[in-house]
């Protein structure tokens, strides 16, 4: 219900963002452990929310630019203080390290995807990195050394050459994997900080901050 002292702070494209993302980040861990399509695509769904998000920070609403949210690091370290203190000032839109967190988790959630992205174009030669994969194809039970472009079939593909996976090629995809498990597990740690400050503010304000990103207004 909307009263006098209510003020419209996020505008529907950030609720709409917000919402889908936590959707699709909560789709993409529960997924990760598969190669499945709803993996990539729920990846995909991501990086691109990502990207329109940055978009709308330089050209959307007052509270949804980036202008509005992200302070100097004097900024960022007084208002820690101030919290520590229990004497922050409230803000309307994101605080300081609210704003903080905002960037951070967009440019997590970045590395996160496109590490994914590589990852399954070196090892599957798939997606939009599909060109990094180098000469490796698999099947059940047999591993055959193929180029990854259709164009080299003068030579018949080399279908018959059985190989195993070189251990430099193994080492090179266990080391992507890890890095985009190491996103992964870092953009969860932000967002576990992320919820927690959402229900620390929430009490310090007797306010449902929550709730404000469902109908996106706040108290005056
Ligand atoms: C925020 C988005 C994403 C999250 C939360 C996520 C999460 C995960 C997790 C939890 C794993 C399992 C890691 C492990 O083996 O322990 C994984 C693996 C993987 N992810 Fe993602 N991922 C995301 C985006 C993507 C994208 C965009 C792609 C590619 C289009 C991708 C491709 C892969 C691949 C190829 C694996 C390895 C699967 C395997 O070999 O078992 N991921 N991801
Ligand atoms: C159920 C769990 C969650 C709750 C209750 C929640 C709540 C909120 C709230 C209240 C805000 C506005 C903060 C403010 O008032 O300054 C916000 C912003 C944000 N949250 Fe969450 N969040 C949750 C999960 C997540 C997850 C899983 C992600 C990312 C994977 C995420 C990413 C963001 C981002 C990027 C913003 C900035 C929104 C914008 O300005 O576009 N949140 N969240």
């Amino acid at each position: 219900m909307s009263t006098q002292n209510e003020v419209k702070v996020w505008d529907l494209f950030v609720r709409c963002f917000h919402w889908s993302l936590v959707v699709l980040f909560v789709v993409s861990y529960l997924t990760g452990d598969e190669e499945t399509d709803i993996h990539f695509w729920s990846g995909y769904a991501i990086a691109t929310l990502v990207v329109v998000r940055v978009i709308w920070g330089l050209i959307g609403s007052e509270h949804a630019r980036f202008s509005d949210f992200v302070y100097s690091p004097a900024v960022i370290k007084a208002y820690a203080r101030d919290v520590m203190a229990g004497s922050a000032k409230r803000y309307i839109g994101h605080n300081p390290l609210g704003g903080l967190m905002v960037v951070a988790l967009l440019l997590s959630l970045t590395f996160t995807t496109l590490s994914g992205m590589v990852l399954l174009g070196v090892d599957e030669g798939e997606g939009p990195f599909a060109s990094l994969k180098t000469a490796e194809l698999s099947v059940p039970n047999v591993s055959f050394i193929a180029t990854a472009y259709a164009d080299d079939d003068d030579d018949h593909r080399s279908d018959h050459k059985a190989s195993k996976k070189g251990g430099k090629e193994e080492e090179e995809d266990g080391l992507l994997e890890e890095v985009h498990e190491f996103f992964v597990n870092f953009t969860l740690l932000l967002v576990l900080l992320h919820i927690g400050g959402v229900v620390l503010e929430s009490r310090r304000h007797k306010e449902n901050l929550a709730r404000a990103m469902v109908h996106g207004k706040k108290r005056v």
